[in-house]
Formats: C-alpha cells, sequence, structure tokens
C-alpha cells in the first residue's frame, strides 16, 4: 500500500513538473503545433481592442496580432477578458501574447517580457462639460474611476497614498491627504457611466480610449492630465509575451518593423478611431 502511494505521489510530482506547475509554455514551436496563436486581451479599449458585430474582437492590436499569426501560419483567437486577467494568462502561459494598448513598466517587466513598443500615449482625464481641469493638482478631494490595474489607476493610486522612487526614498504623493479617492471599475466606459449617474467627478484613462467616450457622450470633456508643472504621463505600448519566450519576441518585433514601416500602425489606428465611434 505504502508503495502504491509512493508511485501516485511520484506519478504526480513529475506531472506537476511536466505543467511547469500551474503554468504552461508558451513556445513559437508550441503554436505552430497547436495550429493557433493565441492572444488575451480586454476589448473595452478602442481604437486598441472594442467589440463589433455582436461578439467580435477588432481593433488595432487585433490587426497587429494577425499580422503576427499570419507570420507563423496560423489562426489567430482572442481570448477577451478583464485588464488584470490579459497581465495575468501571459505569466501563466494561458495566453502566447497581450496586446491590450499594455504600457511598459518596470513592474510588469517582472512578470513579462515586452516586445519593441508600437505606440505612445499620455493619461487624460475625462469630466463633465463645464469642469476645468488644469492638472492632477485640481483632482484633490475628486472621486475618480479607472479601469482596474491600469497605468492611470496605478499613477492616481501612488499620488493619494504616496510612493517610493527609484532610489527607494518615500515620496508624498500630490494628492495625499486631499480626500481624493479612486474607485477601480472593469471598464473606463462602466466608470464613465457611472459618472453620469452622479457617483465620480472624473475618470482617468489613456488619450485614445478617452477621446472615444466623449464623442459618444454629448455632456463630456477631455483633457490631458499633466502634473503641476506641467510634465507628462508619457508612456509606451509593448505587446506582452511569457518571460524568456525570445524566439517568439524576435517574430513579433520582426512583423511590427514592417508594419510600422508601411505606415500600417498608423492607418490601423485612424481606422479604428473612425469606426469605433459608431459602435
Ligand atoms: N495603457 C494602460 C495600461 O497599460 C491601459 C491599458 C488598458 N487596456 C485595455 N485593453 N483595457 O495600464
Amino acid at each position: 500500500m505504502k508503495k502504491l502511494v509512493a508511485v501516485l505521489l511520484a506519478g504526480v510530482l513529475a506531472l506537476g513538473a511536466f505543467a511547469g506547475c500551474g503554468g504552461e509554455k508558451s513556445s513559437v514551436e508550441s503554436i505552430k503545433k497547436s495550429g493557433k496563436l493565441v492572444m488575451t486581451t480586454n476589448a473595452a479599449f478602442p481604437p486598441f481592442e472594442y467589440v463589433s458585430d455582436g461578439d467580435k474582437v477588432v481593433g488595432v492590436d487585433a490587426d497587429i496580432a494577425q499580422a503576427i499569426a499570419d507570420e507563423l501560419g496560423v489562426e489567430l483567437q482572442i481570448d477577451n477578458v478583464t485588464f488584470d486577467g490579459a497581465l495575468t494568462a501571459i505569466s501563466t502561459g494561458k495566453a502566447d501574447i497581450a496586446a491590450a494598448g499594455i504600457t511598459v513598466t518596470e513592474e510588469r517587466k517582472q512578470n513579462m517580457d515586452f516586445s519593441d513598443t508600437y505606440a505612445t500615449s499620455v493619461q487624460y482625464v475625462i469630466t463633465k462639460k463645464g469642469v476645468t481641469v488644469n492638472n492632477i493638482e485640481d483632482l484633490k478631494g475628486k472621486k475618480m474611476g479607472v479601469q482596474m490595474g491600469t497605468t492611470g489607476d496605478l499613477i492616481l493610486t501612488d499620488e493619494i497614498n504616496g510612493y517610493q522612487d527609484d532610489d527607494g526614498n518615500n515620496v508624498e504623493g500630490v494628492l495625499q491627504g486631499s480626500g481624493a479617492e479612486v474607485i477601480q471599475y472593469k471598464s473606463a466606459l462602466e466608470a464613465a457611466l457611472d459618472m453620469n449617474n452622479g457617483n465620480l467627478d472624473a475618470v482617468v484613462i489613456d488619450k485614445l480610449p478617452a477621446e472615444n467616450i466623449v464623442a459618444v457622450n454629448d455632456n463630456m470633456t477631455c483633457t490631458e492630465l499633466v502634473y503641476a508643472d506641467g510634465s507628462s504621463t508619457q508612456e509606451e505600448y509593448a505587446i506582452a509575451v511569457q518571460k524568456g519566450n525570445q524566439e517568439l519576441l524576435d517574430v513579433i518585433n520582426d512583423v511590427l518593423k514592417k508594419l510600422d514601416e508601411e505606415g500600417k500602425i498608423d492607418e490601423f489606428i485612424l481606422e479604428h478611431t473612425g469606426a469605433a465611434k459608431v459602435q
């Protein structure tokens, strides 16, 4: 009996090791073998990803991912999850690539590898018309909605709670002690609609998705979120892959370079900025 238990246990352990203990390994080989490239995203971020025709995920990132799938000679499968979920799907190997207007940050680099960058953005503040936000100091004491886990969420939370700079020194946030509050939503649009309900003063999200929300909500306006000294929240988007998947990154970077040289990425942005407004 003891022996049987030992054998079973050894089997379970071997299986665990094989599966990488809760994580699968994505590689160019595994993608080609399965015949599909799995992209994870959160399709509530137009023009980069949004839902069209009821359930089809389209957008700049889907177009880029399609070009990567074509290069690999496989089908593209798109999994639409929460933004947080998309980031996690990469570290656990549930998806091969995350293409979701993801900003490259030092913290995220601990859990995933990034391709070359393909777009830049800044954070925007959406308010009801008639409210002016000149810079971040005007958000003191305000109730702000964000999409959970996004850079807008991280920036505001740091400014409310204080944070550590690169040298490990404690820095006081500009919104600290002001009564400002961050509320996390599943999407920026959901937050904006809750602002309409009177539950928020402002919503912070990346520039193009902010402009999209304002384009379809007559009573709203948006402006760039800058610091008191006028400095910006400049960020850069890249595609994320599982840590160490250099072979796939090389393919992605080649495709991005080609698309960029052909002016395709600008074309995708223009096309989807228009199309997303009439969704
Ligand atoms: N650029 C921001 C970030 O990386 C927001 C991305 C949100 N993307 C999305 N598909 N919902 O945090």
